[in-house]
């Protein structure tokens, strides 16, 4: 179970006040648990996890071996909730640089659609020219612009490639089981395809095939991701300050109600960074609504000391942290000594860089403690393909939990189709004119 380490947070907040959550937090917990509560429509991934494989998990796997077998490269096409969750899930696992010397049988992953940069559409296309390739379309609109940009793109490369019927054994669409654009798309054109469930919205699709064909395809064990997921269901059901979820909820909420309105949320592992991404949506995405919600940052650390250590420690007073630790890697890596030590270094010879890590954490809490921020502490344990479920599944209980403690609904964004108005009337789009 996920540990959350309460005991720096004192100074702002007092054992009553928590105390005096227990009823609200057990309402909004019950709200989502009961789908008593807005946008309860859009519950299904809490359906998600699971211990055995069904029809669809296997065909998910069927596509990956053949994608492994006939791909050097595999692109993954979505923005948001459709891009962010398996890009989160790979580089979390298998690091940031997990691209490096791989080919077929173990094909290189890469993400398009999630922008409109030229420049990095170029350089996508430059590295598939003498690739073989596969892509997975991700959208459950099927209708949002950058994907379907990339899309329309890579279909006709891999259509002057292969021909038709060769390209069609090579594009997957995850869509809306019914409805969307790319649903027409995929019948019409024989493509293979996912469902991502009618009751999933973007940002809770990861355990959905949205997540677990990027991540067969990248070798990650999706049955041990699912079961982690399931784990977590079962143990974070506890209607008690016991339930780490419970825990997070109500202190984020009662910091927030303190003023603090800025959420950082921390890793020690470069590896962590798109998975802060992917919580930055959650968060995001689900609470800043009606005037209201923290702002989630997340910070990697402890690369940013040397950017934002120091508005963190001595600058406005409006934030706290959340520090995501893991327990070490099996696989350590030692100072070394040289005898002329001219760096001074040899103090630490022997020592793991785990070691040093471990006290540059403690070094930060206590600076930042002292300097009045509240810190949260999140004890992951043993990072693997079952944990990464777990923690997906914690997040998204946590994200429900609080938007509902704040009183809003979490699973809207009526927000985000503000920006695609301007711009579809920019664009000239057909029906967006007037706007
Ligand atoms: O969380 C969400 O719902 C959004 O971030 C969507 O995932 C994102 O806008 C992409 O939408 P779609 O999957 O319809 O292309």
């Amino acid at each position: 179970m996920i540990k959350v380490d309460i005991s720096n947070v004192w100074g702002e907040i007092t054992l009553p006040d928590l105390l005096n959550m227990e009823k609200d937090v057990a309402a909004a917990h019950a709200t989502v648990m009961d789908g008593s509560g807005e946008g309860s429509d859009f519950l299904g991934w809490l359906n998600l996890p699971a211990t055995e494989p069904t029809e669809e998990i296997r065909r998910i796997q069927a596509a990956a071996a053949r994608i492994r077998e006939n791909s050097d490269v595999f692109v993954v096409i979505g923005i948001g909730g459709s891009y962010l969750g398996p890009r989160a899930a790979i580089e979390l696992l298998q690091g940031a640089n997990h691209n490096i010397g791989k080919g077929k049988g173990d094909p290189q992953i890469f993400f398009a659609g999630n922008g409109l940069s030229t420049r990095a559409w170029n350089e996508l296309c430059r590295l598939l020219e003498s690739k073989d390739f596969s892509i997975a379309i991700i959208s459950k609109s099927g209708t949002t612009t950058e994907p379907a940009i990339a899309t329309r793109a890579l279909r006709w490369m891999l259509e002057r490639k292969y021909g038709t019927d060769g390209a069609k054994q090579r594009i997957f669409a995850i869509t809306d089981p019914v409805k969307g654009a790319l649903r027409q798309m995929a019948s019409e054109e024989g493509w293979e395809t996912f469902v991502i469930p009618a009751s999933v919205g973007g940002r809770f699709s990861v355990l959905s095939p949205v997540g677990l064909l990027p991540m067969a395809v990248a070798g990650i064990d999706i049955m041990q991701v699912l079961r982690g997921a399931a784990e977590g269901k079962k143990a974070y059901d506890i209607r008690s300050f016991e339930n780490p979820v419970w825990l997070y909820a109500a202190v984020r909420n009662l910091l927030y109600r303190r003023g603090k309105a800025i959420e950082l949320l921390e890793s020690y592992d470069p590896a962590f960074k798109m998975f802060g991404g992917w919580w930055q949506q959650l968060f995001g995405e689900s609470e800043g609504k009606d005037g209201k919600g923290l702002f989630p940052v997340y910070a990697e650390l402890t690369a940013d000391l040397h950017s934002l250590g120091q508005m963190i420690q001595q600058g406005q007073r409006n934030l706290f942290e959340t520090m995501i630790r893991f327990a070490p890697p099996t696989q350590t890596a030692v100072v070394g000594s040289d005898y002329k030590n001219l760096d001074g270094l040899n103090y630490l010879a022997g020592k793991t860089l785990d070691f040093v890590d471990e006290k540059a954490y403690l070094g930060t809490l206590a600076a930042h403690v002292d300097g009045g921020v509240p810190v949260l502490t999140m004890e992951m344990g043993e990072l693997d393909d079952k944990k990464l479920g777990e923690m997906f599944y914690f997040f998204e209980l946590a994200c429900g939990v609080s938007a509902y403690l704040l009183g809003v609904n979490p699973f809207n964004q009526p927000g985000v189709e503000f920006y695609k108005r301007n711009m579809f009337r920019l664009l000239g789009k057909p029906g967006y004119e007037a706007n």
